[in-house]
């Protein structure tokens, strides 16, 4: 049997005004899962906790084998460098570098390893903007350029908020298709998390988030 990859269970966690417990999630290395559900329903704050840029409540989070609640801030931010690669909503590409550079130093910063920039943009039809910068792509090319940059150290979990949200359908299917591939090559499990139905029934699970029931009732 695979390892897990990912393993989120019993998670909870509050804002001020607001408490969510969030659905178990248990994804397999070269796995794909989508988690689905409406606008408010704490999609991206399951994902930040996923990557530890929020800290759960309640409940354990393991990716790759290690349980990443109990990791200090520094070692944790080392952790999600090395073994995770994130697309989040704004794609948070480098402005001023080219596309190249923009991989470049995604892969210098998780200590070179990983992919060689030049062959990942060529699978993802990209090799003719590897001098392009980010302003100048269109919103499809430029969500290419996130996921090479958020696969380029082969990490064991790769998280996309919302990646097809801004696309139409052909390249909607053509992000999910290009997420699967890369993870499926690093032997990764891959967690989509979005309102998007569309997304629905194109991954290996589809797990569905209830909407957000609230809140001050639901701490006591
Ligand atoms: N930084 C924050 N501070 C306080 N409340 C927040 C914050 N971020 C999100 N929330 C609350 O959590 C809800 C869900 O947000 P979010 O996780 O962004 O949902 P989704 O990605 O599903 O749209 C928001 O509607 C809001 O009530
Ligand atoms: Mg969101």
């Amino acid at each position: 049997m695979q390892a897990s990859s990912l393993v989120a269970k019993n998670i909870e966690f509050s804002y001020p005004d607001t408490v969510f417990q969030f659905p178990d999630i248990e994804i397999a290395s070269g796995q794909s899962c989508a988690l689905v559900g409406p606008s408010g329903s704490g999609k991206t704050t399951l994902l930040h906790l996923i990557a530890g840029l929020l800290s759960p409540t309640a409940g354990r989070i393991e990716i790759a084998g290690q349980d990443i609640v109990n990791m200090s801030q520094s070692q944790r931010d080392q952790f999600r460098g090395q073994h995770m690669g994130i697309v989040l909503q704004r794609l948070h590409l480098m402005s001023a570098l080219t596309v190249s550079q923009n991989l470049q130093l995604a892969q210098k910063l998780a200590g070179n390893t990983g992919a060689e920039p030049t062959e990942l943009l060529a699978e993802l039809d990209m090799a003719d903007k590897a001098h392009s910068k980010p302003d100048e792509l269109s919103v499809g090319q430029a969500q290419r350029v996130a996921i090479a940059r958020a696969v380029i150290h082969q990490p064991s979990l790769i998280l996309a908020d919302e990646p097809t949200s801004s696309l139409d359908d052909a390249n909607a299917e053509r992000v999910l298709s290009i997420l699967q591939k890369q993870a499926a090559k690093c032997n990764a499990a891959l967690l989509v998390i979005t309102h998007d139905a569309r997304v629905r029934g194109q991954l290996d699970h589809c797990i569905e988030m209830p909407a957000q029931t609230n809140t001050q009732e639901a701490a006591a």
